[in-house]
């Protein structure tokens, strides 16, 4: 799993899909921080995506670095401790110009049941599953 977390951090910009019905969406993201052993993502409950992972909580992330990519295919479960969005806040301190701890909209969720796929032109993929 540490091996996906640095990769998500290299590559610094991760793709988040999501179901909206039958109606797949994706979008960039960029939060990927290990607490606790699970790794985790940042949202905001007002934005769609928040409210389509609710819904459905199976999500797929694809990053891409140096000729190779990742996905992760898995559940999201929100995190409604504190202390799990307090520790992600101060990964990512960036996100602390919109984000706090008690505003009622960050919310930060965990992978469970991921699969994560590595996967290149030039090599075989290589499956890890958290
Ligand atoms: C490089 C990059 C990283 C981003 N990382 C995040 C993130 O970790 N969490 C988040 O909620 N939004 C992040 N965003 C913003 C979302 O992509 C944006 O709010 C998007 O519209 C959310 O999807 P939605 O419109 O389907 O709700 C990021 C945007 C960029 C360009």
């Amino acid at each position: 799993m540490e091996k996906v977390v640095q990769f998500l951090k290299d590559a610094e910009v991760y793709y988040l899909a999501t179901a909206d019905g039958d109606q797949p969406r994706v979008r960039p993201f960029g939060t990927a921080h290990v607490f606790e052993g699970k790794l985790y993502i940042q949202t905001g409950k007002v934005k769609d995506v928040s409210k389509q992972i609710h819904a459905n909580p199976k999500v797929e992330i694809c990053a891409f670095k140096n000729g190779d990519w990742l996905r992760v295919a898995g559940e999201l479960v929100e995190d409604e401790r504190r202390e799990a969005r307090v520790s992600m806040l101060e990964a990512y301190p960036s996100l602390q110009a919109m984000y706090s701890a008690d505003d009622g909209n960050t919310e930060v969720f965990y992978f469970k049941n991921a699969t994560a796929t590595f996967s290149s032109f030039t090599k075989a993929p290589e499956t890890v599953q958290f």
